[in-house]
């Protein structure tokens, strides 16, 4: 099943309230757990993107990267890319993909909707 939870039907999804909209600016990131998900939101462009904050190869803390290109995120640790809109990834030594969360605002809150079971 796919990673990228963009993909998911609304009612497969919960959406919680992760900041106020505006609390993060462009270039910004910010970390955050729900349940036992850690996950990272950018805003990039003024768009928001979420991803999981760990890298598939190593579990290296993938949110910490630089950006080699406007939604691409090399991972810290050693090297490898993903793209923050789907997850999938671009590069190794990572080859998996890593899950890609739905981001939303809504009553001027940014909401990130988990996956439930
Ligand atoms: S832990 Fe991310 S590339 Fe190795």
């Amino acid at each position: 099943m796919s990673l990228n939870y963009n993909e998911r039907k609304s009612e497969e999804l919960e959406f919680v309230i992760v900041a106020e909209e505006g609390s993060l600016s462009n270039g910004d990131r910010l970390f955050v757990e729900i349940d036992e998900f850690r996950i990272v939101v950018f805003n990039i462009a003024g768009k928001y993107f979420a991803i999981e904050d760990v890298c598939s190869h190593d579990d290296g803390p993938l949110g910490d990267g630089e950006f080699e290109d406007e939604f691409e995120i090399a991972c810290p640790r050693h090297g490898a890319r993903f793209d923050v809109r789907n997850g999938h990834v671009l590069s190794l030594p990572a080859v998996e993909d890593i899950p890609a969360y739905p981001v939303r605002v809504a009553d001027g809150n940014i909401e990130i909707g988990i996956p439930v079971e």
